[in-house]
């Protein structure tokens, strides 16, 4: 069933996160959908805003939005990194939840644009997420930033100012693949969590951290966890190998499938890790 990004931390609890996966192509969807079906627990569905514009919010977010209506676990679908105002108001309206990442802005602006869009979204009932703190490395992992990591006193102010649901915040945490071993500043989520009492904390770049790293950071409070790159990883191997046989499969339905689960089985051992079932 499809239910808003809100709602889904219902499902949340002291040591247990909500799986957040970036989906791209129906394989994706049906990958997630699976994952989330076998486990028996809920999942996020986030499109990335590039992705959506090339996908189209119908055409995507609409495929999307239809596979969690039908999936027989409660899933919510979100814009990841959205930034185009316009573009985040025309998938509110189309009955997307969105994450509004000002996190490059200076912080009052953040503030400012953070607040008007869950406005926006919350007239709308859809919930939204914001960020701030800066991550190392931008989602195509191919641009380097200055990493900020986030202060309790700026996360107290954020949450506070602007009536956000999710707070994404930059913990030592980056996207794409680690430089060397995950350096996650455990102690800070702690502390950011405990300030921020009610408010679910999520960590972007899930993707190439440890297990034990992932349940420390879970049981110091974070409550979403997102996923892209991992499975962008599995569904490009599994893509190659088949692509490499000494026949190369043209067929559709001889491709399809074996990526889809190939998602899946990523998908599956990260949420059972967020559901500290392993
Ligand atoms: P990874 O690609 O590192 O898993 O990051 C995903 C993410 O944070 C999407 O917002």
């Amino acid at each position: 069933m499809l239910i808003t990004l809100k709602e889904i931390f219902k499902y949340a609890g002291d040591n247990v996160a909500i799986g957040a996966f970036n989906i791209h192509n129906l394989e994706f969807i049906k990958g997630v959908v699976q994952a989330a079906e076998e486990t028996q627990r809920p999942a996020i569905m986030m499109i990335n805003e590039a992705v959506l514009k090339y996908g189209g919010i119908e055409i995507l977010g609409g495929a999307a939005i239809a596979a969690a209506k039908k999936a027989s676990v409660d899933m919510a679908v979100m814009v990841d990194h959205g930034e185009d105002i316009d573009f985040l108001k025309k998938c509110i309206d189309f009955g997307l939840d969105i994450m509004f990442d000002g996190s490059h802005l200076p912080f009052e602006e953040n503030i400012k644009l953070t607040k008007m869009m869950a406005d926006y979204a919350h007239s709308h009932n859809r919930s939204i997420e914001g960020e701030i703190g800066q991550l190392g490395l931008s989602e195509d992992g191919d641009e380097e930033t200055e990493q900020k990591i986030t202060s309790v006193e700026e996360a107290v102010t954020f949450a506070s100012k602007t009536d956000i649901d999710v707070l994404a915040i930059s913990v030592g945490n980056v996207h794409g693949f680690y430089k060397g071993e995950a350096k996650i500043n455990v102690p800070r989520i702690k502390e950011i969590s405990s300030a921020l009492e009610k408010m679910p904390i999520v960590m972007h770049g899930g993707s190439d951290i440890p297990s034990e790293i992932m349940r420390a950071s879970i049981q110091a409070g974070i409550k979403k966890f997102n996923i892209a790159t991992d499975l962008k990883h599995a569904y490009a191997l599994t893509m190659y190998d088949l692509m490499h046989q000494d026949t190369m499969p043209i067929q559709p339905l001889q491709l399809f499938p074996v990526v889809a689960d190939a998602v899946a089985a990523v998908a599956a051992e990260k949420i059972k890790i967020f559901s500290s079932e392993v």
